[in-house]
């Protein structure tokens, strides 16, 4: 069976970009970026994009087409082909569990940017007057997470959306690669570019007594070095790097399974890389904390970030839209545009394991995508239903493993790999990476993910297993469980294919 190709160069650069673009973008990056001190948070950002982003991005895109040219398109495959290691497809099982745990609960927050965006366009938005204008939508938001102190109960509303998100995620992957996602990424992201950039301007123009939009941007461009002595600080600025990129989690290394063997990395990996951060600092940083600070000046507008993870996106936001002018739009507009970044990046986490199942069961890719879709689906129930699955999710999976598998990736290709690691990512490359970043990537990111698994491993996982509420536990188990299997089919998958196209 043949593997599938992207079919243009466009449509690749295009469901890159969609991969990384997503509510990590608009809604992760605000709220760490405002919860971090703003300017304080961008030096460390930028220093961390330079030497975690880059050097990981065109990593992950050699692995992935080294990998794909030998028929795999995920970790455990690949790993074992550059070593013969039965460890190595263990580690190898990380780059398709996290993908795996992480769409689990993406999907189901994916589905309230739907929920909300419906509801907009319908106009059916609580209405909103004077002081205690945002409470309304503390309540709507709650519809949807769902309340309880063990179990939660979301709506039915909020259920049935959450279903149809799920089924538009799948209907886009069983068309496959060329024929799903990239045609849907050629339209969604240009779409998802015109919504953001509509709504900056709509967000420039925010003014009150309280504060300007273009508060809200000094707030986020003063430079604060005092910041670079905080390790917390330095934490978040990485694990946003991970996140918005897509690093680390085996999303990257599939996707770039399916190009050709000398088709370009260094400028494609780039400019992938690139439409990210502009859409994360430029657009992304235009409007949440603009926004918030033209309503409530920049000291409340921290207090709403730091109430809560989502306080930011779903609370603040929809209010102060739907007190101004063409509020129903301006909120449809928002909501919509988090649903395609959303939509472009949970296809992108779900592809690892179908075609994990697609290389080494052979399987159709219609029986692939049940497969694994029956997974995530029964899975989403926990994070639907049970209290903390979704922020124990994100810890374990979309925080701590990402450090650590960069970590094997890095040091598996540029000190294991078979052949020259410069080679391997200049092959076909339109432009030449610099041989500085050879060195970066052999010496200084390592050291670099290394000291930030240390950070954790004295602070916040000591903290975070302290917490003994059951149903944490619970979570961790069905992680450990959802690990156990993974396993298990790596092992039991025939051994590895012989071909060597
Ligand atoms: N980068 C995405 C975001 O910013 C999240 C993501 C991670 C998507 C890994 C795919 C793979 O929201």
């Amino acid at each position: 069976m043949e593997r599938e190709r992207w079919a243009t160069k466009i449509g690749l650069i295009l469901a890159m970009a969609g991969n990384a673009i997503g509510l990590g973008n608009f809604l992760r990056f605000p709220v760490q970026a405002t919860q971090n001190g703003g300017g304080a948070f961008m030096i460390p950002y930028i220093i961390s994009f330079l030497l975690i982003g880059i050097p990981l991005m065109w990593i992950e895109w050699a692995i992935g087409r080294w990998g794909g040219s030998r028929g795999h398109g995920t970790t455990p495959g690949i790993f074992y082909e550059i070593k013969r290691n039965n460890l190595l497809r263990v580690l190898g099982v990380f780059g398709l569990w996290i993908p795996l745990v992480v769409v689990i609960y993406y999907t189901y927050i994916e589905s309230w940017t739907l929920g909300y965006a419906l509801k907009f366009l319908m106009g059916s938005v609580p209405k909103v007057v004077g002081e205690n204008f945002l409470e309304p939508f503390r309540n709507f938001l709650v519809s949807y997470k769902g309340e309880g102190q063990t179990f939660l109960k979301p709506s039915l509303y909020a259920y049935i959306i959450f279903v149809i998100t799920f089924l538009i995620n799948i209907l886009i992957l069983i068309r496959g690669v060329s024929g799903g996602i990239e045609k849907f990424v050629k339209f969604a992201m240009p779409l998802l570019f015109l919504l953001a950039i509509f709504l900056v301007f709509k967000v420039f123009l925010l003014q009150t007594e309280k504060g300007s939009a273009v508060e809200g941007l000094n707030f986020l461009w003063e430079p604060d070095f005092r910041a670079l002595k905080d390790p917390k600080v330095w934490i978040s600025a990485a694990g946003q790097v991970f996140f918005t990129l897509s690093l680390g989690f085996g999303a990257i290394i599939t996707y770039a399974s399916y190009l050709k063997r000398d088709d370009d990395i260094t400028l494609s990996g780039l400019t992938a890389s690139s439409l990210n951060e502009f859409a994360e600092v430029i657009l992304g940083g235009s409007l949440a904390i603009p926004a918030a600070v033209a309503f409530f000046g920049v000291k409340e507008a921290v207090e709403v970030a730091k109430s809560g993870a989502f306080d930011l996106g779903f609370v603040s936001l929809p209010a102060i839209f739907s007190t101004i002018e063409g509020g129903n739009f301006l909120g449809f507009a928002w909501f919509f545009l988090l649903f395609i970044a959303g939509l472009t990046s949970s296809i992108a986490l779900t592809q690892p394991i179908i075609a994990f199942f697609e290389d080494e069961f052979k399987m159709e890719r219609k029986t692939a995508v049940l497969i694994s879709g029956s997974i995530i689906f029964l899975s989403s129930q926990a994070v639907i239903f049970i209290k903390g699955f979704l922020e124990e999710m994100d810890f374990w999976a979309g925080t701590i493993a990402v450090v650590f598998f960069s970590l094997v990736e890095i040091v598996l290709f540029t000190w294991f790999f078979k052949g020259d690691p410069y080679e391997e990512i200049n092959r076909g490359g339109i432009i030449k990476m610099p041989r500085l970043y050879l060195f970066i990537m052999k010496y200084i990111t390592p050291l670099f993910l290394l000291a930030l698994l240390f950070i954790w491993g004295i602070s916040a996982i000591p903290q975070i297993l302290k917490e003994s509420k059951w149903t944490l536990w619970v979570a961790r188990f069905y992680m450990l469980c959802l690990f156990l299997l993974l396993t298990l089919l790596v092992f039991l998958a025939p051994k590895v294919s012989k071909r060597e196209t």
